[in-house]
């Protein structure tokens, strides 16, 4: 029997009939907005209607985090999150876009232990999450990592990297604090960032870097985008995780984050209204989400 959408009991989604038609987001749509100075928005989702929502609501990329492992599987880290979680909800969150002709460019976490090992482990995992609908993987940290994401590049997967605070390495870090305040430390990055463009990354999630730091370094990085959490205005775009901007959290509330669901009526709305903040500049105010 066909599926008809309308008699979809749960979670409708709107008919293709009635949906606007838009670009898909692609790298040189990506690059054409870095060009006219227009921020580049990503929120994280990790299911099929909030990514609809996202996409409706104009957000260019959402990215399948494996902070799904402290917000949808209750986990204390990202530490635990496999490949095979990653691809299920890699999995809902372009078929959600589907149905509602979505045109976001997804981005998909490759999780902790399913690169570090090879570049042939790194291009299996990151062929699974590209089967399970990604368009770009993502992968943490600076050096060795830089020998593994110019092969996935060369083999066609576009890669964004990942510096600053990397999740992943937690506890090697000795916990979830700003990166790069030392001049040695702000060094590394800088070297780190450049090596991956170099690489072919087109792009790079900066964490909790101090907002003066990303600043300066993002007109270094012409071709490969940065996307700052934590890291100020001065970056191409900006990220949060959905939980958090949706003021869903579960416990403390980070400094970097917004509650957009404040002054908005439906999940939708609030991330319209992150959209708009963050490409008028108003979000973030480096005063208060940043370092
Ligand atoms: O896993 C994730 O959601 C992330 C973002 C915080 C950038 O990596």
């Amino acid at each position: 029997m066909s599926e008809t959408l309308a008699s979809t009991p749960y979670g409708t989604l709107p008919t293709a009939a009635s949906l606007p038609q838009r670009k898909p987001v692609s790298l040189p749509r990506l690059h054409e907005m870095r060009e006219r100075g227009e921020k580049i928005t990503m929120l994280t989702a990790y299911d099929a209607t909030f990514a609809a929502a996202a996409d409706s609501a104009g957000v260019e990329t959402l990215l399948i985090g494996d902070s799904l492992g402290m917000v949808c599987q209750g986990l204390s880290s990202t530490v635990g999150v496999t490949l095979d979680t990653m691809c299920y909800h890699t999995e809902s969150v372009a078929r959600g876009l589907r149905r509602v002709q979505g045109t976001a460019w997804i981005v998909a976490d490759l999780p902790f232990g399913s690169y570090q090992e090879s570049k042939e482990q790194a291009i299996r995992s990151a062929s699974a999450l590209m089967h399970a609908g990604a368009h770009m993987i993502k992968l943490e940290g600076g050096g060795w990592t830089t020998e593994t994401v110019a092969f996935l590049v060369e083999r066609g997967i576009p890669v964004c990297g990942h510096l600053g605070l990397t999740p992943q390495t937690v506890h090697a870090l000795g916990g979830y604090r700003v990166q790069g305040r030392s001049e040695s430390d702000a060094q590394r990055l800088r070297r780190d960032a450049l090596a991956l463009q170099d690489a072919g990354a087109d792009m790079l999630v900066l964490e909790m870097v101090p907002a003066a730091l990303a600043a300066e370094l993002t007109p270094e990085l012409p071709r490969c985008h940065t996307i700052g959490i934590g890291s100020g205005k001065g970056t191409a775009g900006q990220v949060l995780v959905m939980h958090d901007m949706l003021g869903m959290g579960l416990g403390k509330t980070p400094k970097f984050v917004r509650n957009f669901m404040a002054g908005n009526d439906s999940v939708r709305d609030a991330m319209a209204a992150y959209v708009a903040s963050v490409k008028d500049g108003s979000f973030p105010d480096d005063r208060l989400h940043a370092w």
